[in-house]
């Protein structure tokens, strides 16, 4: 009985990696539309689908990255800048990419564009902080989307949302988990609604990786800034202690990174050149076989377990 099982088993993940090692023809002829693609992910995608040969779209946020990316990269690659949080440039683009790919459609879309800060506390927040985080994790990803989908449904093809692995289990206060969790409920319902389509979507869920995201100087001055503006009666609840140790916290979050940001790209990649792509990527060891795990555990553990190490208030009433 026993040997029945594992020979189910073993044939299950044998089918399983015939499946998803099917890749489509002619990626030559497939263009691909890349959000954020200054640094970390978009870059590191845009370079990496160009050397595949597939026409590559990339937007980023200033001249300074397009250039860099340019630079090493082939001809086909071009290049616009984007500011995902402006709807009059979202639109404008949507006509670049619509000039360029005509009849063909878009091939892929791949949402990547995401900033990190402000975050820290909710209470130490205002409700700018979390719309700033909220237009363009969220709201740009929704944007962008609406806007190329007649091209995406054209050539039947791909949209690919960098969610994380902060989509599924919420590890921080402020707006950045929020974005993540919105952009996991947008990837279902869309998915289903173009399924009669042929146009397929996946998310995305990296663990913590070293890019702009996870930068500790920039966290640090995050949340540096957030004290700064909180009122003397939260100041004197929490108390300073509560504050250094949140600061301090930063540094040792580089400190469990991975620095392969490959182990995502390629998740990317898969979701735009496999013949049946996954519904979800967790990407990186940590996402994989400690976050998403717990986030199945009952309510109880998770905080017990994810409130470990955390700083003490110095007024509880
Ligand atoms: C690939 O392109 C060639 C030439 O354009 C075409 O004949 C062929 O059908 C294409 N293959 C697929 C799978 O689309
Ligand atoms: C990075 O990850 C890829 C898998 O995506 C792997 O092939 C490669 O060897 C890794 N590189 C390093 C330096 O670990």
């Amino acid at each position: 009985m026993w040997f029945l099982g594992l020979a189910l088993l073993g044939l299950s993940l044998l089918y399983r990696w015939y499946r998803q090692s099917q890749i489509l023809e002619n990626l030559s002829d497939k263009y691909v539309f890349i959000t954020g693609c200054d640094t970390g992910f978009g870059h590191l995608l845009a370079k990496q689908l160009d050397k595949r040969g597939m026409r590559v779209l990339a937007a980023c946020l200033t001249e300074k990255g397009a250039k860099n990316l340019k630079e090493e990269t082939s001809s086909r690659l071009q290049t616009i800048i984007l500011d995902v949080t402006d709807s009059r440039h979202v639109k404008s683009s949507t006509k670049w990419v619509s000039a360029i790919v005509k009849d063909k459609g878009l091939w892929g879309l791949v949402n990547n564009a995401g900033i990190g800060i402000p975050g820290g506390i909710n209470e130490w927040l205002t409700t700018d902080d979390y719309i700033k985080i909220l237009k363009v994790n969220l709201l740009g990803v929704i944007d962008v989307t609406i806007n190329m989908l007649p091209m995406i449904r054209k050539a039947q093809g791909r949209v690919v949302n960098v969610g994380s692995v902060a989509g599924r289990i919420t590890v921080c206060g402020g707006g950045y988990c929020i974005s993540k969790h919105g952009v996991e409920s947008f990837s279902d319902s869309l998915r289903r609604e173009m399924l009669p389509f042929g146009v397929k979507v996946s998310i995305i869920e990296p663990g913590f990786f070293k890019t702009e995201l996870t930068n500790p100087d920039l966290q640090k001055q995050s949340i540096k800034l957030t004290w700064e503006q909180t009122s003397e009666e939260v100041k004197r609840s929490y108390g300073a202690e509560y504050y250094r140790t949140s600061y301090g916290y930063m540094d040792s979050v580089e400190s469990f990174c991975s620095t392969n940001l490959s182990l995502a790209t390629d998740c990317m990649e898969h979701a735009l050149t496999a013949v049946y792509p996954w519904t979800r990527y967790s990407a990186g060891w940590d996402s994989k076989f400690i976050l998403i795990p717990l986030s199945y555990l009952p309510t109880v553990i998770t905080d017990y377990l994810l409130t470990i190490g955390q700083p003490k208030p110095a007024q509880v009433s």
